[in-house]
């Protein structure tokens, strides 16, 4: 193998003075601005390796990383709601109803607890559907004060495993035979007149007072202590069609909420309670 450079006669760039069988090799180096680029590269990762943390343990000179400055944002954002939650944890209701403020706060929070946990059954806008009440009107079956939606959420209605969850029953008065078939049509019909449904009748009138005055009030106006919704309204659980009446009549319903209590905290229930309320006719 040859080692003598020489210009070669063709091309007429200098050789490498390497030699294969004959075959040489021409010697034209990388352009002066590619080699400088590659080496301000290559000095760049260098000063990249020891000022951001490239490996484990080594945390950079800067100590920047994206993970301690999302911790630290976090923390500045805790503390600042740690203030707010605070103040909601250790205000009344009333309290909370006359702050601006802290109403907003737990506003916010409530829609979006509300999103995530209430939005199945009652609709995303909270309107409901049938056997799951509509939170937008000022018809509550349970009472819409503040304290009793709290109430509510917190202990759920029938849910069996909340010691303190609203509980009312009403009879099955076609199932457990209370009332014949008669007697059913008759008080459904009594139920479809307080809303001017149907014609009043005196038999009606007479078995509602018997069998259902006790819970859903002499005139149907509903009794919240007892989860008995008004009757005397055009809003409906489960349907104010006479057929709808009749099942109902006949089989009760039995609806279930579940309790919050035991799954959010006391301030998510709180400020689920203040939003709900907001949503329709707070009592
Ligand atoms: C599994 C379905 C379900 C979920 C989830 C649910 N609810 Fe309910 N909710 C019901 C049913 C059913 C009733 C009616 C109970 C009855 O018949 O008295 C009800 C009743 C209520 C009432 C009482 C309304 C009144 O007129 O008195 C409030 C308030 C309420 N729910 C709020 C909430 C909130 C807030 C959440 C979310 C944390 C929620 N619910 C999640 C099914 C549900
Ligand atoms: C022990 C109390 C109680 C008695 C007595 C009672 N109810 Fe009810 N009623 C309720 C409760 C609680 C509900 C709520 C629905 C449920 O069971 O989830 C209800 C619901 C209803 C509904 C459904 C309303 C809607 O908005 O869809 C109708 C209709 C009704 N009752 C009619 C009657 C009639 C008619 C009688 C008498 C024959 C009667 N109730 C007796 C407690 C009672």
């Amino acid at each position: 193998m040859a080692t003598e450079t020489e210009k070669d006669s063709v091309t007429g760039t200098e050789t490498t003075g390497h030699e294969w069988d004959g075959i040489k090799e021409l010697n034209s180096p990388l352009p002066k601005w590619w080699i400088i680029i590659f080496w301000l590269c290559v000095a760049w990762s260098g000063l990249y390796y020891i000022v951001y943390p490239t490996f484990p343990g080594w945390d950079g000179l800067w100590e920047y990383t994206a993970r301690k400055d999302l911790d630290r944002q976090m923390a500045a954002l805790q503390a600042d709601r740690a203030i707010w939650l605070d103040k909601l944890s250790a205000a009344s209701m009333d309290d909370i109803k006359k702050d601006g403020d802290l109403l907003a706060f737990a506003m916010a929070g409530g829609r979006a607890s509300f999103a995530d946990n209430c939005a199945p059954c009652h609709g995303s806008g909270a309107a409901g559907g049938p056997g799951y009440p509509n939170l937008l009107d000022d018809s509550w079956i349970w009472g819409g004060t503040l304290d009793d939606i709290q109430t509510t959420v917190a202990h759920g209605v029938r849910w069996a495993k909340d010691d303190d969850t609203r509980v009312s029953d009403m009879p099955r008065f076609g199932v457990d035979e209370l009332l014949d078939k008669t007697q059913i049509n008759e008080v459904a019909d009594h139920v479809l007149s307080l809303t001017g449904g149907a014609a009043a009748t005196e038999a009606g009138a007479e078995i509602f007072a018997e069998n259902c005055a006790g819970c859903h009030g002499e005139s149907g106006e509903g009794m919240a202590e007892l989860g008995a919704p008004r009757l005397s309204d055009a809003i409906w659980l489960y349907g104010g069609d006479k057929a709808t009446l009749v099942e109902t009549i006949s089989k009760a319903r039995g609806g279930v909420m579940p309790a919050w209590g035991g799954r959010l905290d006391e301030v998510t229930v709180k400020q689920l309670a203040v939003y709900v309320h907001s949503l329709g006719g707070g009592q």
